[in-house]
């Protein structure tokens, strides 16, 4: 197999602003940061400082090799009540994008990654109908800003866990275990992604897709059936509401093994990560599979990646990952990109600052950044456009 990568093949890092730019008081996570009782490990804080940092990190990331990054605007910051709008915060992003522009990375722009502003939750949050359409006319509104030279936008990151996590397994906010209210969240936010495309589409020559958590499933000794009852509810009616996008954003970090009593642990002799997953790169190849054929749109991976305090196991994960890349390609999947998660060790939500993702250390008490080898390697693997 040739180890060369389609011209046009973006190659970028992602973050979230949430889990790197700091002081996002105005939102239901922080709230839930500080509730009494949550399963949240710690508050996000002053997190990587990145929405003051933004231009040294910037020119750090395109300085390694990458094309592309792939940020979120935060809602709480653009809309901070109900129909106000703060054309700082709209400047903010703006340069953001001029920025990277400028250093010859094509900015991919996240409009909703995990957070809403705290009046969003308080009107009921992705429980209530009328969010998809307050969360239309804020795209809207941030797709007339940054439209003319943003090439992509992914609408909601990863809504199945938004949904799943957050209303029934309860652990995101708003912390609810209730199927009917997770049912509920997933049809609202199908129609909020709708909502989104055609409101970007009206403002902007932009590509717009959605993006989804997608593991790698695998039936054990007869699981095939509690399988889809898990798998059904949390993907299908996301692929369903894909139907005319540009493409579908694969997230992927490793598998999910379930047997006739439910999902299983890693297999016993399978490595696990910082995040107790089984380390299992091979889970992206399958993703992208599965997501093509479903859906038939072209993947961005808009997501891959490992927390490890080992950082040759993430070159090791990368490499694989992207060995699985290339069977997709060679079998004609038409994958356009590969974004690493993340660019910065970063608030990893419930978890905290425990598990590191990022290509680049950040100091918590100095913010000082430091590389990894890890991001050396990838950024030439990017510049050469090939795994050699
Ligand atoms: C997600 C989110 C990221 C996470 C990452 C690692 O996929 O859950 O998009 O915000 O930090 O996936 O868990």
């Amino acid at each position: 197999m040739s180890g060369s990568f389609p011209e046009g093949f973006v190659w970028g890092t992602a973050t979230a602003a949430h889990q790197v730019e700091g002081g996002n008081w105005n939102n239901d996570w922080w709230a839930w940061e500080h509730a009494p009782g949550t399963p949240c490990a710690e508050p996000s804080g002053d997190a990587c400082d990145h929405y003051h940092r933004y231009p040294g990190d910037l020119a750090l990331l395109a300085a390694l090799g990458f094309a592309s990054y792939r940020f979120s605007v935060e809602w709480s910051r653009v809309e901070p009540e109900a129909g106000e709008f703060s054309t700082a915060a709209l400047g903010h992003y703006d340069r953001m994008v001029d920025e990277c522009l400028g250093l010859g990375m094509e900015p991919v722009v996240t409009l909703h990654h995990f957070t809403n502003p705290r009046w969003v939750a308080g009107r009921g949050g992705w429980a209530e109908p009328d969010t998809a359409g307050r969360f239309g006319s804020f795209a809207g509104t941030v797709a007339r800003r940054l439209g003319d030279r943003v090439s992509r936008f992914c609408t909601i990151n990863e809504p199945n866990i938004v949904a799943t996590i957050g209303y029934l397994a309860g652990i995101f906010p708003p912390g609810d275990q209730d199927p009917g209210r997770r049912d509920l969240a997933v049809r609202v936010l199908a129609a909020g992604h709708r909502q989104a495309v055609a409101a970007v589409r009206s403002a902007s020559p932009a590509r717009v897709g959605l993006t989804l958590a997608l593991p790698e499933w695998v039936a054990v000794d007869g699981g095939d059936e509690v399988l889809e009852a898990m798998r059904a509810p949390d993907e299908d009616p996301f692929f369903a509401a894909t139907g005319g996008d540009d493409f579908i954003g694969v997230q992927t970090y490793t598998r999910n093994r379930v047997g006739p009593s439910g999902l299983l642990g890693p297999e016993q002799g399978v490595p696990t990560t910082l995040m107790g997953y089984e380390f299992w790169p091979e889970a992206l190849e399958a993703a992208i599979r599965r997501a093509h054929t479903v859906t038939s749109l072209p993947v961005l991976v808009t997501e891959n990646g490992i927390a490890a305090a080992d950082d040759t196991q993430r070159i090791e994960y990368v490499r694989r990952a992207l060995e699985g890349v290339l069977r997709c390609l060679a079998d004609g999947v038409p994958v356009q990109g590969y974004t690493y998660w993340s660019a910065f060790d970063n608030f990893e939500w419930a978890l905290g600052y425990g598990p590191t993702f990022g290509l680049i250390a950040v100091d918590r008490a100095t913010q000082e950044r430091t590389v990894k080898p890890s991001a050396r390697w990838l950024g030439e693997v990017a510049r050469r456009n090939s795994l050699g």
